[in-house]
């Protein structure tokens, strides 16, 4: 369509907007911005936007900014609740078959947890509730090959259903802790099985939700990152197999290959570690397949946002 100087209809109207970044001369920003107001006008246009719609949607990006800081994002929670950050990690993880896929980071993941031993708990509030959980399998890579000296950096929430970052009083190197893996690939750590937790929802995100009729739940799963020399970080969770909202997950982060089983063990089980000293526990053997090479990616750089 030729541009006019002074656009008489809507579509008139985009394809001056659009046309105005013509001269942009990073082209990959001139696509970007191109694209932005096809498809924000397509979508005005299509749902026949209203000006009050308008000045609503201004009011909850401005309450979002608001409501952001440097321990809170809630502009990553709009992009995980509506399923943009599941979307972009696809895109960005293409993966073959057999190695472990990716999936959110989310906004609770703290840099620079402690180091701890091999099979060390990494439960540091004596009064946390819920089942201890052994966590043990091999880093491998996509060959098959063990993979020593990877690092899992691991972090969940516990029984009370908060992180230790949404706790200011609490301890903060609770849950949370950085494995290295041994000779043979191998790996353990001492958790607790993780349980269901609303993601925030005492914001505009929050709010979207209840508007909507969607719940903030999000199904029971540990996180971990795992870097290696040599080959791709990956950002990944391991879902509980047995948990609630596996199927409604607020944020669209489950993917089949990523769920796991707890196997119950009682109190008398002589493979009973060390790290857990009394009671019934569960174990979750789980091997995490590494792709060769050595892309970063961006998401792990992107610091604290809890
Ligand atoms: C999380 O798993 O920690 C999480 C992910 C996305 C939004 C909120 C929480
Ligand atoms: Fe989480």
């Amino acid at each position: 369509m030729a541009t006019t100087a002074r656009p008489a209809t809507p579509q008139e109207l985009t394809e001056a907007v659009v046309h105005r970044f013509d001269n942009c001369e990073d082209e990959r920003l001139r696509e970007l911005m191109q694209a932005l107001v096809r498809h924000i006008h397509g979508f005005a246009i299509e749902v026949g936007l209203t000006e009050s719609e308008w000045a609503s949607a201004i009011g909850e990006l401005t309450a979002t900014g608001h409501i952001t800081d440097d321990r809170r994002q809630e502009f990553i929670l709009w992009s995980d609740s509506l399923g943009l950050s599941n979307l972009v990690d696809a895109i960005a993880n293409p993966l073959p078959p057999g190695v472990t896929e990716s999936t959110v980071i989310g906004p609770f993941y703290v840099a620079n947890s402690p180091l701890r031993q091999y099979g060390e708990s990494m439960v540091k509030e004596p009064a946390e509730q819920g089942t201890p959980a052994w966590v043990y399998g091999r880093i491998l890579g996509d060959d098959g090959e063990p993979v020593p000296g990877a690092e899992l950096d691991v972090w969940q929430n516990g029984f009370d259903e908060l992180y230790a970052v949404q706790k200011p009083d609490g301890e903060e190197d609770h849950l949370r802790g950085r494995y290295i893996t041994r000779a043979d690939g191998s790996f353990a750590f001492t958790a607790v099985r993780p349980v269901p937790y609303p993601i925030p929802y005492d914001g505009p995100v929050g709010k979207m939700l209840a508007a909507t009729g969607r719940h903030p739940w999000r199904p029971a799963h540990i996180h971990v990152i795992v870097r290696a020399p040599g080959y791709r970080t990956v950002v990944t969770h391991l879902f509980d197999e047995e948990s609630k909202y596996l199927d409604s997950d607020a944020v669209f982060a489950v993917k089949p290959s990523l769920l796991r089983r707890f196997v119950p063990r009682g109190a008398d089980d002589p493979e009973r570690p060390p790290s857990i000293p009394r009671g019934d526990w569960v174990s979750l053997d789980s091997d995490i397949v590494l792709l060769r090479g050595n892309e970063r990616l961006a998401s792990v750089d992107r610091g604290r946002t809890a």
